[in-house]
């Protein structure tokens, strides 16, 4: 394929570097292709590819869902007739036959609005959420091991017993403490990286089965 080349002109050198990688990474190119939203799509089609957990839920929750490329992922491999439910801090585009909440999953609320969207329980909870980046490293770890215990609240309460979480996190710090909690609720834990997660990044998923 032909490589693209930016020119300098009005770009600082860190941005133009990030923009040609981007513009010529195989995953965004693909999803362009393929009309999914996100290059993050095809992280969660390789989970599927290695679990196939989205073809046997009817009841799929995605936390931190914009702008919907898990959704369409959701909707493409999972049964005809699931229930998909997306929430986000952002507003989304619609999906037919997804339902899409404009919310913080801190806000109090949340569990009870998750329950009243599903008829029963969940079968499989996803979650590619990451913080804003604060430019401060101790401040986005502490953000990131926040967004990943609120994950296990919200598991603990609407995620059907043998029903399985799928989660982004981060390798490093506070990771120890978050397996330990982790092993409470949940067994079968395990990482996966899929290969359209960046090398450079620290983000795996981790992949658990409800008790
Ligand atoms: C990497 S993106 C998700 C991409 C998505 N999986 C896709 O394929 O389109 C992470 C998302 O997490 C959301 N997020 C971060 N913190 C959140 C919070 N507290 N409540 C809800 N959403 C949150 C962000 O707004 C962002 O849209």
């Amino acid at each position: 394929m032909k490589k693209i080349k930016l020119k300098k002109k009005n770009i600082s050198s860190n941005s133009s570097r990030w923009l040609q990688r981007h513009l010529n990474d195989e995953f965004v190119i693909k999803s362009k292709i393929e009309g999914y939203r996100s290059r993050s799509s095809y992280k969660l089609i390789e989970i599927e590819k290695k679990f196939n957990f989205l073809k046997n839920s009817q009841n799929i929750l995605d936390l931190g869902c914009a702008p919907g490329g898990w959704l369409q992922v959701a909707k493409k491999f999972g049964p005809k007739n699931a229930k998909i439910v997306g929430i986000d801090l952002l507003k989304i585009e619609k999906i037919d036959n997804v339902v899409t909440i404009e919310k913080n999953i801190f806000d109090e609320d949340t569990e009870e609005i998750i329950q009243k969207n599903f008829t029963n329980k969940v079968e499989l909870l996803m979650s590619d959420m990451s913080p804003n980046s604060s430019g401060n490293k101790k401040i986005d770890h502490l953000r990131i091991v926040s967004l990943i215990e609120r994950v296990l609240e919200i598991t603990k309460v609407v995620l059907k017993p043998k029903g399985f979480l799928i989660s982004k996190i981060f390798q490093g710090g506070a990771q120890g403490d978050l397996i330990f909690k982790m092993k409470k609720d949940l067994s079968d834990i395990k990482y996966f990286k899929p290969r359209a997660s960046r090398k450079e990044s620290s983000e795996t998923y981790l992949i658990a089965k409800k008790n």
